[in-house]
This record gives C-alpha cells, structure tokens and sequence, in this order.
C-alpha cells in the first residue's frame, strides 16, 4: 500500500508524561503468512497505556501504544482462512501498537464484529468489557445476591462491571471520586453509590451489608485503595485487584490478611484469561451477547482523533472521563 502523510501511528521515545508521545509516518508492508492488514476505525484508549508510556510497564523504546482497536480487513495472508477483505474486525489483546491508522496484526488475535456493533462501540468495549466478563464470572465467580463493591464504577472497566454484576443478580455498592460520578454509577444499576474519602469506606460498607462487609471487591484503583478496601471485606470475601489507576499497591504484610478475616487478594490480568484464541474469543462473545441484548451499554464519554492521544491520556489521568474513551481514525 502507498504510504502517506495518512499512514501513521503515535509512538514514543523515551518514557514519560503524556508530552512523549509523537506522531510518526509508518509503512505498511504487506501481510505475512497468518497476518491481515487492517485499516483501523476506531482505537480503545486504555489506563494500561499510561502504564507504558509512563514506563510502570517496561516496553522496548521507541515503542507503540494500544492494545484495543477496530476496523476493517484490508488484505490477507497466506494461510488466513477466518477472514477476508472487507470483514469487519476487532482485537483486545495486543500486541502493543494499536495507536496507529493501519496495522498488520495476527489473524489469531482477531475476532470478527457482529452486526449492530459498531468500530465505535467495539473499540470502547473490548478490552473493559472483557475485563468485565473475566473479573466477575470467571475470577470472582460472582453468585446471585452477593455483594460486590466497585471502584472508580464510572470509569471505563467500571461502568461495565456495575451494569454486568446487576445483569447476573449481584447487588452493587458504587465507588467513585465525585458525586457527578456517583449519580451515573446510580444511573447504571448500582444499589449503593458512595462517593466518601477512601477513609470513610469501611465505616459506610458495613451499613450497607449489615456489618458484615463485602464478600467481593473489584479495585483498579490500587495504591489509594488497598487499605480502603481491605477494611471493607467480609471474613473470607475476596480483593480482586486489578489495576494501579492511582499507583501500584505497595508490598505488604502476608498477616494482614489473616488479621483482615482469613481474606482472598488475587492480582489478575486480562492476558492470563483471554490467553488464547479460543478463550479470547468465548470472552468477546459473551461481551457481545451482553451488548446485544441490552443488558450491557458501553457509554462513549469521549471521543479524540488518533493524532491528539496525548490530550486523552491528560484526560484520563486527571480523572476527568468517565466511561470510555476512544481514539478516531
Ligand atoms: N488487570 C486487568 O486485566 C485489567 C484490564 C483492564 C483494565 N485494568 C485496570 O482497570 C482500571 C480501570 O481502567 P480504565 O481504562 O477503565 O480506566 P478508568 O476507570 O476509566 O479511569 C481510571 C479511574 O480510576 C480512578 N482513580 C482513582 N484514583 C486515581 C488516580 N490517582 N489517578 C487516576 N485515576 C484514579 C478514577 O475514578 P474515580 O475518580 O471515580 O475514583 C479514574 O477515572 C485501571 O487500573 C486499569 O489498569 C486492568
């Protein structure tokens, strides 16, 4: 393909603010034995990004951005028999690089769109929604009636989550950072939506469950959570957390959770449950199911072109998005 001013992606040179990320021409060279090449649509903007870019996770420099986008199959290798040009497709699951107009990527990371689900809709969904799906049904294995608390549940994974636990009969207690984000996290389904300091938490769940606190936690918030949410769990509930929004969660006493009430801590990551073609797949299409029958919406809350991520990433580290945020093409 003819390579132009059109052709690029957002990259960056050395690990930093948002400042670091540049746009750069790329070329596309054809596609390899099991690759297609796609024209991206749409890309899903990420807190997992600003990990990279920020070098919490370390890449090789100079590097890409994005794990999330949607478009449409350009050209396919030999060997490709899933798919064909024109197909309307998605990934999730990486590999680094999504930030750019055009890609070749393996045809096993894809999966193709349904009707009804737009590049828009797909690129704000896949990853969160997914997250989602593993988080509540196949990490924590959520059950009719529990009580599941949720952090930053305006967010992008978040907004998700609180539809999706309503969706299978889980009771929701809501937590987010404002009460503008309180009143959407209501919006969504949540049966309790808290907006309090973080040192507040503990002393409101118990009011909520009957003193006995949360038997599930979802926490990607991380460092400014952790003691918030270890005060919050019932005896033997489980911390699900899952991501760093506001920092790692520092190392910590093994006795502590014993002292907690014999908790549960697992630190999952979306890449050990959709680790293959199979799983990544049966993962999408639960998404998708839930999408189409409404019981799932995924909220844009924001739109960027490609070419201003950096203004996104500003967005989205200053706790201004709620929902998701995607990047145009
Ligand atoms: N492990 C996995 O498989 C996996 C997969 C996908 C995402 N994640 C993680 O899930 C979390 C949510 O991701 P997302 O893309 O959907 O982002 P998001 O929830 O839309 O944005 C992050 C939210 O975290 C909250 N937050 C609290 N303290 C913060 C701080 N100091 N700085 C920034 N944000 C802070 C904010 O909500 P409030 O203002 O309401 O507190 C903010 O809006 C991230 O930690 C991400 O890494 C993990």
């Amino acid at each position: 393909m003819a390579d132009s001013d059109d052709v690029f992606a957002i990259r960056f040179h050395e690990t930093g603010g948002p400042e670091v990320l540049v746009k750069e021409p790329i070329a596309i060279g054809d596609p390899a034995p099991g690759q297609v090449r796609l024209r991206h649509k749409a890309v899903g903007l990420n807190f997992i990004d600003t990990y990279f870019r920020t070098g919490l996770y370390p890449v090789e420099l100079p590097g890409g951005l994005g794990n999330e986008a949607a478009g449409i199959v350009e050209a396919v290798g030999a060997g490709v028999r899933d798919f064909v040009s024109g197909d309307r497709v998605g990934y999730f699951t990486g590999p680094v690089g999504a930030y750019a107009t055009h890609r070749l990527v393996d045809a096993a990371r894809l999966v193709k769109l349904p009707d009804g689900i737009s590049s828009e809709q797909a690129a704000a969904a896949m990853l969160k929604g997914c997250t989602a799906e593993y988080l509540i049904e196949r990490c924590a294995r959520v059950e009719v009636g529990q009580w599941v608390l949720v952090h930053a549940a305006a967010g992008g994974v978040g907004s998700i989550a609180v539809q999706w636990l309503k969706a299978i009969g889980a009771n929701v207690i809501a937590h987010t950072g404002n009460e503008a984000k309180a009143a959407i996290a209501s919006g969504l389904g949540a049966d309790v939506s808290l907006n309090c300091p973080m040192e507040e938490l503990s002393a409101a769940v118990p009011e909520a469950t009957d003193g006995e606190g949360v038997p599930v936690i979802l926490d990607g918030v991380g460092a400014a959570s952790w003691n918030a949410s270890l005060a919050s769990l019932a005896r033997r509930g489980l911390l699900v957390s899952y991501g760093n929004a506001s920092g790692p969660v520092p190392p910590f006493d093994m006795l502590e959770l014993m002292r907690r009430g014999s908790v549960f801590v697992t630190r999952p990551t979306l890449f050990d449950y959709a680790a293959t073609p199979e799983e990544m797949r049966a993962s999408a299409a639960r998404l998708f199911d839930m999408l189409q029958s409404g019981n799932v919406e995924v909220r844009i809350g924001a739109r960027y072109p490609l070419a201003d991520a950096a203004e996104a990433h500003r967005a989205l580290e200053s706790r201004q998005t709620t929902g998701s945020t995607i990047l145009l093409v």
